[in-house]
């Protein structure tokens, strides 16, 4: 090794002893022919005294250096408590630049509580230099940590981690695939795998019973800040199982992590709600329940009104905004100006005023009758002071827009308990929604149980039917989301069928596993996390670039490597992407 000790290790006890430290010139401070070095390795920072002025004036900052030197206890009043190595400093008897640094795009030192306010793109474009910086890198050290706990509790319930290929077929998670040309039979495509799922139930038919792997996944989907186009998966099959198995394991597997990373002890078992009490109450099918401010559903109450905009409308529910009364009409005009940058037709609302009825004035209340008016602010949970946005629609997109201008207000408000984690089992899942079409189109996968209530009857209310499908959610993040899966070949036909995928079609893309259902395959089911998701949630920060080594920026593209590139004519030739098929 040509270093004896790492910076960061050095404490008191080491005083009088010669070391060799190697990293990077973090800070250098000039006093009077004396230099002052923060020497940074990965396991911290240690200060080293240089006392020649002529190689002290040489360095600059990222050099990387080897230093020799005595260590010593720093002079009195010198000291840095908020230092782990702040009592110590290495005297140097000589020092060594193993390579020096070009002008830097952006200082490496500060950001120790977060990202900094460099640009993203500069910061993924030089990630090397970015995860020299405190932070970003104790991201991906908390991210190594949880898949090492990770890794640690399945194998402790017998789990075991098999790989499943990543040049594949389509798999059916309902996003779009990448595609790979096949040189050896040109005209032909692989697709990057959507998740393992076909693979992990294939798995099940084989007898492995308990399979998990940390997989990469690949969807061709719009950006957003909790999204990018590859994505790693925990994810998990069982056998001979129900829910309350997957519940039992998750649940076992987030307190752990919970515990040994962040000494946080959850309470178990966390709280379900069903979907549709989630979108009644919260208008989200992953509720943050770090605040209250429920939904109300004032369809009974606004049921026969005259006012044009809620009349004849299936549903009209309701927000408060509380202390809303006092805002200006501009404040409350932004609210409305919000909702259209939704793409909701408005958002109308009413003032309560201080003594607890509905301001007459105000373009809604005026429009209102004297009955609906009396009792509005108690069927809305309204006090004095509050304002109450209403909004009227079809019940699902109407309860969403409540949903996310709930959590709008909370936001603006103050209402969330920010040190809080609340997390929920969202079960019973809808099978289907419509499609654009008029048709149906899973809302899981197409894998999945219907719930007993529904086996025998989905297939003729498929907008009714419910699934044997379950997210697990903390603070509104959905986290991970699984199954309980078909495994009668009579039953994903008719799943099939709602779907509109024909026989041939069924064939086509999924008659492997059609044809492993033949023989015996047991009950099964499962559930995938979204690790990216997971490291971010226990590193404290919303974007999961940040607990990623290499991310994308926003458009998709990588700012390091200049990925994705043209190809020449040469590469589309021999990659056979123009054969006709
Ligand atoms: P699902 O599609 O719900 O289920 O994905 C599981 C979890 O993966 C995470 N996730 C993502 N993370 C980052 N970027 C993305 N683009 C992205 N898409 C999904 C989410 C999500 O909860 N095969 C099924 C699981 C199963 O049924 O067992 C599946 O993939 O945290
Ligand atoms: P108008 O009489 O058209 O100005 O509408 C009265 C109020 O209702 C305005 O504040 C609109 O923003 C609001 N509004 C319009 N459509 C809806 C809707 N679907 N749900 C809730 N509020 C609405």
């Amino acid at each position: 090794m040509i270093r004896t000790r790492d910076a960061g290790t050095l404490r008191a006890a080491d005083a009088g002893f010669a070391v060799t430290l190697a990293g990077w010139v973090a800070r250098r401070r000039d006093h009077g022919g004396v230099t002052f070095l923060d020497l940074r390795d990965a396991s911290g920072v240690a200060q080293v005294v240089l006392r020649d002025p002529e190689a002290g004036r040489a360095l600059r900052a990222e050099f990387c250096v080897l230093v020799h030197g005595t260590v010593a206890i720093r002079p009195a009043g010198n000291a840095n408590p908020d230092l782990p190595t702040g009592n110590v400093e290495v005297v140097a008897t000589d020092l060594e630049v193993l390579s020096t640094s070009a002008e830097l795009p952006f200082p490496i030192e500060g950001s120790l509580y977060g990202p900094g306010s460099v640009e993203e793109t500069t910061r993924w474009r030089h990630r090397y230099l970015d995860l020299r910086r405190a932070w970003p890198a104790t991201a991906l050290r908390t991210r190594a940590r949880m898949t090492s706990i990770i890794r640690r509790v399945m194998e402790a319930n017998d789990f075991l981690d098999v790989e499943t290929p990543y040049l594949t077929r389509s798999t059916p998670e309902g996003a779009r695939d990448f595609l790979v040309p096949v040189r050896l039979q040109p005209g032909h495509w692989y697709a990057l795998p959507q998740s393992p799922q076909l693979f992990k139930q294939l798995l099940m038919v084989a007898g492995l019973e308990r399979y998990y792997q940390i997989a990469r996944c690949f969807r061709d989907e719009d950006f957003r800040a909790d999204r990018t186009p590859e994505f790693t998966q925990l994810d998990i099959e069982l056998s001979f199982l129900d829910e309350e198995d997957v519940y039992a394991l998750t649940e076992s597997l987030l307190t752990t992590l919970w515990r040994d990373l962040l000494d946080v002890d959850l309470p178990v078992p966390f709280a379900r709600m069903t979907y549709a009490d989630a979108m009644r109450r919260f208008g989200s099918d992953r509720p943050d329940l770090r605040f209250g401010l429920e939904l109300t559903d004032l369809s009974g109450h606004f049921a026969g009104t005259r006012f044009r905009v809620f009349a004849e409308q299936p549903y009209v529910g309701a927000v408060v905004l509380p202390g809303g009364g006092s805002l200006t009409r501009k404040e409350l005009d932004s609210w409305q100006d919000w909702a259209r940058g939704r793409g909701a037709r408005g958002l109308a609302y009413v003032l309560i005023g201080e003594d607890g009825a509905v301001r007459e004035s105000g373009p809604v209340a005026k429009h209102l009758s004297a009955e609906e008016l009396v009792g509005l602010p108690a069927a809305a949970g309204a006090g004095a002071g509050d304002a109450v946005f209403f909004a009227a629609g079809t019940e699902r997109p109407a309860q969403e827009l409540l949903g996310a201008l709930r959590l709008a207000i909370g936001r603006d408000r103050g209402l969330i308990e920010e040190s809080a984690w609340r997390f929920l089992w969202v079960t019973h899942f809808p099978m289907f929604e419509p499609t654009d079409g008029g048709g149906w189109t899973a809302v899981h996968h197409p894998f999945t149980a219907p719930t007993p209530e529904w086996a025998d009857r989905f297939a003729e209310e498929p907008g009714a039917g419910l699934a044997r499908a379950y997210d697990v959610v903390v603070n509104g993040i959905e986290l991970g989301g699984g199954s309980i899966r078909i495994h009668r070949a009579g039953m994903q036909q008719q799943v099939f069928d709602v779907i509109g995928l024909t026989r041939e079609e069924a064939e086509s893309k999924f008659g492997f596993l059609l044809e492993a259902f033949r023989y015996g395959p047991p009950p099964h089911g499962g559930i995938a996390f979204g690790l990216d998701r997971m490291a971010a949630v226990l590193a404290g920060t919303d974007a999961i670039r940040e607990v990623m080594a290499f991310p994308k920026a926003a458009s998709g593209g990588d700012p390091l490597t200049g990925a994705p590139t043209p190809i020449t004519p040469e590469q589309r030739r021999e990659a056979g992407i123009d054969v006709a098929p």
